[in-house]
């Protein structure tokens, strides 16, 4: 019998983290899950209930020295990163522990829709700040474009039935709603082409509910984004300003330029 791949994940009980970790723990006669939690989070449901199904907690600060990190790693085969921007500092740290550990694979939290690697979503561009550290280590690597959240993508029922976070989600028909875009359930990986019309039209026809339409034009979201650079200029990962410059540039990439496709997503992603 093949020996296990033994995967380590960061992030295991955010909502892709948990994804992930699900899956792999589906198969335990391949896998051996490791969680890297930090102590603050031991407490979790989900760090008291998983080891009984073979999940191995290591408790560590992820912002600490990253030899440290490093002997934590030792004997992990490939990690798999699901934090968020937030914790870009952690992940840096945890790609130079990850090489110095000797781990055979990376997964950096990419995890979000086809996207070129410059000029068009801060959000990519700092993801490829911290790929272009892996490359710098020639740490083997694999990145993984999922598409867009379908949970992030039905607007709120009239009855209150089902509300959305405005401030998060695509709730607006961008253009005119009809550019397909690959849309996935975050419990799951794979995905389909839908466009913002369909999904309006499938939602209030399963809902019996009449849905209105709030649209945005590219004009409109070129001044957001246009309105939020500028605002970002002053702020930080956690304002406002960069909460209201990334919706639009999603916006923009999804609807209007039409970059989320399988197709994007399928350029080379094995190193
Ligand atoms: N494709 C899409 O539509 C889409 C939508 C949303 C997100 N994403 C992407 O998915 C990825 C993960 O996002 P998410 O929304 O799933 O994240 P999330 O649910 O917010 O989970 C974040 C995880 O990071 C952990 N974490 C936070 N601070 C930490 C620290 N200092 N040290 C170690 N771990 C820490 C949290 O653990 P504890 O708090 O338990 O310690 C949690 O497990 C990101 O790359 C994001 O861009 C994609």
């Amino acid at each position: 019998m093949s020996p296990k791949i033994r995967v380590a994940i960061a992030g295991a009980s955010g909502i892709t983290g948990s994804s992930v970790m699900n899956a792999l723990l589906a198969t335990p006669e391949i896998f051996e899950v490791t969680a890297l939690v930090r102590p603050s989070s031991l407490g979790k449901d989900v760090f008291v209930e998983y080891p009984q199904r073979g999940l191995v907690i290591k408790a560590d600060e992820l912002d600490g020295p990253a030899g440290v990190i490093a002997q934590v790693l030792a004997g992990i085969d490939v990690i798999i990163s699901c934090m968020t921007l937030r914790q870009m500092e952690e992940e840096i740290t945890l790609i130079t522990a990850a090489y110095e550990a000797g781990v055979s694979r990376y997964v950096p939290s990419f995890f979000g829709p086809g996207c070129p690697p410059r000029g068009v979503m801060l959000a990519r561009e700092m993801k490829e700040d911290m790929l272009d550290h892996v490359k710098r280590l020639y740490l083997p690597y694999t990145i993984i474009d999922v598409g867009w959240w379908y949970q992030l993508s039905l607007p709120p029922l009239p009855s209150g039935n089902v509300r959305a976070k405005e401030e998060l989600s695509t709730t607006q028909i961008v253009g005119d709603g009809t550019n397909p875009w690959a849309l996935v359930d975050n419990r799951d990986i794979g995905n389909e082409m839908w466009t913002q019309i369909d999904v309006y039209e499938s939602w209030g026809g399963v809902t019996g509910e009449s849905i209105t339409r709030n649209l945005i034009t590219n004009k409109e979201i070129l001044q957001i984004i246009s309105e939020g650079e500028a605002e970002m200029a002053h702020g930080d990962l956690e304002s406002a300003a960069m909460l209201k410059l990334g919706m639009a540039q999603y916006k923009y990439l999804l609807g209007i330029r039409g970059d989320n496709t399988p197709e994007h997503a399928k350029s080379p992603v094995l190193f």
